[in-house]
């Protein structure tokens, strides 16, 4: 701090003396802000280099995309998100939650009123405000919260990313996804090319200094993978590559479980990576870099086949800065400095994100006394499940079939783009050609998104929409009766 007040009566009395504008000693440099001359005469000067990236507010968006018992662990992800950084030091205004808030009450909690992220501990709902719940966790919503747009949404508290140019915003997403798609508890999802011309939009309005952007999901790499530009100040990583799963943890079964009551997975592999780490460290003294290496460690699992490779994109330069930046910290943490390694734990199982709801219905049947109702349900549930997965699979194969032939079709339809390449090169074609599916075999629901690779390849094929749609009709006679194949949400694009 002293020496914080000395760079400022230092930049005082030059700039008094008229030598600021001539500073030749500071090439393509130009002084105009004492935090900026705080910054150049303190360079290498530590962890407190970042008091100049201070000034500005912090600002949050915390949003899971999905809903349901069996996706118990996206909620409370997002939960603990929050307690996180209201220990950091961040306020209620400038938080935004969106969740869907049929969790903490929903019948199947063995705790009510509470939600845990981690085996043992405490309740992260209490105090989360209920800023976007139901029916208002739209799309629309999430982007005309971080565009600041007011007149652009619908319900909700109207809490908006207010921020300025001096701002630091995060933004943390956790569900479901598939190749260039996330999932939502309401249709329609968000496609990457929409989010990344929000993300522009928000950059060109010129409401922040520089943005952190966490992100949970299925092929999570392919929303910013040849999308996110370098030049945006946003620096993202992901749970998972553009063509791998990402995993949910602390699952019935698996070591660490959860107490016994509990029938789903409380957390997210990398997701809980991320944030025991941010809980017990001071974050004035942990990069965003260092915490990606450590994420993406754990999150790897030791390169077993439970775990998934982390990716940063965009300004990879951003993460030289602390944590603290965005986080804020806990003043509790303030003598535990972070060293590298001392969150790393032993490997953990842990769940593909598209298995869980079967471990769900699968250890609600397991659990559930012979002959009770309960029985019956969990397992037309694991039926039901099971036989859309089947005929969304078939389909889609069928469909490669019909427009490629027998032996082209699955060719076509599994190749990956090369790294760096967008996933589709023409978005409307994809939305098009997946509410066409859907019109025709019923709703994708969260395990279909898995086929969007598929879409979008029939697309940069230059399949035209009537081919689609005359494929897609031969294809599905008819869709299986079920929640998960009802198009009663919307078309998912
Ligand atoms: C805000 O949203 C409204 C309604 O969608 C739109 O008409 C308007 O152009 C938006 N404003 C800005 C600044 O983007
Ligand atoms: C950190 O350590 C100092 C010196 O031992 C002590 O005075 C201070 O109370 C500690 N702070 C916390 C938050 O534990």
């Amino acid at each position: 701090m002293i020496r914080f007040l000395t760079a400022i009566h230092f930049f005082w009395f030059l700039s008094l003396s008229g030598l600021v504008a001539g500073s030749r000693d500071v090439p393509g440099d130009h002084l105009r802000l004492p935090s900026e001359a705080s910054k150049f005469f303190r360079r290498g000067g530590g962890a407190d280099d970042q008091v100049d990236d201070n000034e500005g507010t912090r600002w949050a968006v915390l949003i899971a995309g999905s809903n349901g018992y069996w996706n118990y662990r996206h909620q409370s992800d997002v939960c603990h998100a929050y307690q996180l950084l209201r220990k950091g030091g961040l306020k209620d205004e400038n938080i935004i939650v969106f969740m869907y808030d049929d969790i903490a009450f929903n019948e199947e909690n063995p705790r009510p009123g509470v939600i845990i992220n981690s085996p043992h501990g405490d309740d992260v709902y209490k105090g989360v405000p209920k800023d976007y719940t139901g029916e208002d966790v739209t799309v629309e919503n999430f982007y005309a919260a971080i565009l600041g747009n007011r007149s652009a949404l619908t319900g909700g508290s109207g809490k908006v990313l207010d921020s300025g140019p001096n701002d630091h915003i995060f933004i943390y997403y956790t569900d479901h996804g598939g190749p260039g798609v996330l999932g939502m508890p309401t249709g329609p999802y968000i496609y990457a090319n929409d989010l990344i011309e929000v993300l522009k939009k928000k950059h060109a309005s010129g409401t922040y200094k520089s943005l952190v952007f966490y992100l949970e999901a299925c092929e999570s790499g392919s929303i910013f993978e040849g999308l996110l530009p370098e030049n945006l100040n946003i620096y993202a990583t992901t749970a998972s590559n553009a063509e791998e799963s990402s995993w949910g943890t602390y699952c019935p079964g698996e070591n660490p479980s959860p107490p016994p009551e509990f029938e789903t997975c409380l957390g997210d592999l990398y997701s809980v990576a991320w944030m025991e780490d941010s809980d017990i460290h001071n974050l004035r003294t942990e990069t965003l870099h260092q915490q990606y290496e450590l994420v993406k460690r754990r999150t790897s699992n030791d390169n077993n086949v439970y775990g998934s490779h982390v990716m940063q994109y965009g300004d990879i330069g951003l993460s030289k800065s602390n944590l603290f930046v965005y986080l804020g910290t806990n003043p509790e943490n303030d003598n535990f400095t972070f060293v590298d390694d001392n969150s790393l734990r032993p490997p953990t199982k842990a769940v593909n994100q598209r298995d869980a709801d079967i471990v769900h219905f699968w250890d609600k049947f397991r659990k559930a006394p012979e002959g009770s109702q309960r029985k019956v349900d969990a397992q037309k549930e694991v039926v039901e499940v099971m036989s859309h997965r089947m005929h969304i699979d078939n389909s889609v194969k069928l469909i490669g079939k019909l427009l490629f032939g027998i032996e082209k079709g699955p060719y076509v339809l599994n190749t990956v783009r090369p790294a760096g390449l967008p996933l589709v090169e023409d978005w409307d074609c994809l939305k098009t050609v997946v509410r066409t599916f859907e019109t025709h075999c019923g709703s994708l629901s969260q395990y279909g998104m898995k086929h969007m690779r598929s879409f979008a390849n029939i697309c940069n094929a230059g399949i035209r929409k009537e081919q689609m749609a005359e494929a897609s009709a031969q294809a599905c006679t008819s869709v299986p009766y079920g929640r998960w194949s009802s198009l009663r949400k919307g078309f998912s694009a």
